[in-house]
């Protein structure tokens, strides 16, 4: 028999997996397996008689890794898994960017009492009028699950692609699409792109890339779209850059004060993965994963 604890809501169509073999406990103290989104288990005293942790996500810098690693508790995850979902509100971050729907909806919400709004309308759209995506440059820092699937659906659209990713493996490589050009270093993209989006874990080596120097390098009016992690871009110079024009927009799936509210700023409180087959796909695999590792002793994807 094992014991099992989920931290955040977890699809059902995942814990529909675990078989008679399987009891959902409340305490984490009770459990061998712990399913987890994104609740910050780096604040909570884990227990050694904890087994394993399933992340229903691909990031897993909300759970003490290292920590774990010394106390012999495996850490899993489900990479790809929600990265179309993500992928999906990436293109939309894109087109809100660069057309304005928001302000526009806005518009017609402030005016919807008006007997005449069709009319205004006509009259008031010239200042919500965009550019298309067509044709333009877009720079894919990180070229794994999400990143590779991004740069094939912006092919598609007719953006003309670059993706620069020092790891990229031969399946990721396999799957790009032909057109995707391959840039040796991440100049070529700020120098080159007029979208930039960023697809890389936070580590220590890419916490805050997207900095004042980095941001020096980049096109006027570039626009950047960050739906990977917060941390990844100094917030307070690209808050900086937008006042100066330097960047035209940002575009952000996390939700913070220094960038809430400002001009520029388009913020989307985390939802790239916020999907009904995306949570799907993280249950399961994690539910796998945790299964296979308890019954069969097999790690994947740790
Ligand atoms: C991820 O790391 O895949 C996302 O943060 C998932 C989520 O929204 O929970």
């Amino acid at each position: 028999m094992f014991r099992y604890t989920c931290l955040n809501p977890i699809s059902q169509k995942g814990l529909e997996l675990f078989s008679d073999q399987y009891t959902e406990v409340k305490e984490l103290a009770a459990a061998d397996a712990v399913l987890v989104r994104s609740a910050k288990m780096t604040e909570l005293e884990i227990p050694d008689s904890v087994l394993a942790i399933g992340r229903a996500g691909a990031g897993v810098n909300n759970i003490p890794v290292a920590d774990c690693a010394e106390k012999g508790i495996v850490v899993f995850n489900t990479p790809g898994a929600n990265a179309n979902g993500v992928k999906e509100l990436v293109l939309a971050g894109m087109l809100l960017a660069s057309r304005d729907i928001v302000g526009g909806v806005e518009w017609i919400k402030d005016n919807q009492e008006d007997p005449n709004i069709g009319k205004l309308a006509e009259k008031q759209k010239k200042q919500f009028a965009g550019c298309e995506i067509s044709g333009k440059k877009l720079g894919i820092i990180g070229l794994g699950a999400i990143g590779s699937m991004v740069a094939n659906a912006a092919d598609a659209l007719g953006m003309e692609v670059y993706g620069y990713d020092p790891y990229l493996s031969i399946d990721a490589a396999w799957n790009l699409s032909r057109n995707v050009h391959h840039s040796k270093n991440v100049e070529e993209i700020y120098e080159q792109c007029d979208y930039i989006t960023i697809h890389v874990p936070l580590l220590d080596s890419t916490k805050q890339m997207l900095n004042e120097e980095a941001i020096s390098k980049m096109k006027e009016h570039v626009v950047i779209l960050n739906f990977a992690r917060d941390l990844l871009a100094d917030e307070e110079a690209i808050v900086k850059a937008l006042q100066s024009g330097k960047i035209k927009r940002y575009v952000t799936d996390f939700a913070n004060p220094v960038v809430a509210g400002k001009k520029g700023v388009l913020v989307i409180p985390h939802l790239g993965a916020s999907t009904a087959e995306a949570e799907e796909n993280c249950a399961i695999m994690a539910v796998k994963e945790l299964r296979d590792f308890l019954e069969n002793g097999n790690i994947r994807n740790s």
